[in-house]
């Protein structure tokens, strides 16, 4: 595929369901979704590699799934624990560097040692910034970030002083990275979910009936030419529509 860099997202998040109807199509126990959607997970960092999109985040466990039957939160934590552990060095001779965002300390210790590794190992890498969102909620995100801003306070200042969308956006998991372009949402449900809540004012959104573990590189492809033909006017007029500009 040959897409203009302009017409590229340079930070793709992804929702990514659809695993358990994935594994009940097929008459199968929902865990072997899951351990598909890993499949799919690494297809689509490939791509991103590949397709030169240098910002990559995974809505992998959000902090609402921590309520699913216990015998799959158990098997989820342990697929990650051996993911994080196995693709090490796969990330690291790829040139990406993997965060982690959300609620961090609500992870088992052995999981989150696990991933602590590959944060350290890749942490100056630049191909591919990816964040797994783990344990993950966007308003509990706002949450930590108005805890971690109110801590930060200099004392004798006024929040409307202090506060702009920059500087509370530098309280956020995401500090220093840019919003997303595109958000894609698989298995055809039509909702944000909890995901990015802040970071998303101005994405794109894109939804297909593909469930996860079928997400592949020609349904990346289309998710991205579907962003490439949109116009993003960012709340503002296109220029050619900016009367002002033909004045002059
Ligand atoms: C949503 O499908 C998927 C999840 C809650 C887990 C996503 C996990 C993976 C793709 C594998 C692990 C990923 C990493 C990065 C290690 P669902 O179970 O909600 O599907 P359903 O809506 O059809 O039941």
């Amino acid at each position: 595929m040959n897409i203009a860099s302009n017409r590229k997202p340079k930070h793709l998040a992804v929702i990514m369901d659809g695993n358990g109807r994935w594994a009940k199509l097929r008459g199968l126990p929902r865990v072997e979704g899951h351990r598909q959607g890993m499949k799919a997970v690494k297809t689509c960092i490939l791509s991103c590699l590949d397709l030169k999109i240098p910002y990559l985040t995974l809505y992998a466990f959000s902090l609402e799934n921590w309520e699913r039957p216990f015998r799959e939160v158990r098997f989820l934590m342990k697929l990650l624990q051996t993911y994080a552990r196995r693709e090490r060095d796969f990330f690291h001779k790829k040139g990406v560097r993997v965060r982690v965002i959300g609620d961090f300390e609500k992870l088992p210790t052995i999981v989150r040692r696990e991933l602590q590794e590959v944060i350290n190992l890749t942490r100056d890498n630049t191909k591919l910034e990816l964040q797994l969102a783990l344990s993950y909620g966007g308003r509990n995100e706002i949450l930590r970030a108005v805890e971690r801003l109110v801590d930060a306070r200099e004392s004798g200042k006024s929040a409307k002083e202090v506060l702009t969308e920059e500087y509370f956006s530098s309280f956020l998991d995401t500090a220093d990275l840019p919003d997303p372009d595109l958000v894609i949402r698989t298995s055809g449900e039509h909702r944000v979910s909890n995901f990015l809540l802040w970071q998303i004012a101005y994405s794109e959104l894109y939804f297909t009936e593909r469930l996860w573990p079928e997400f592949d590189r020609i349904e990346l492809e289309k998710a991205i030419q579907s962003f490439g033909a949109r116009s993003r006017r960012f709340g503002k007029v296109e220029f050619s529509q900016d009367l002002s500009s033909q004045t002059g």
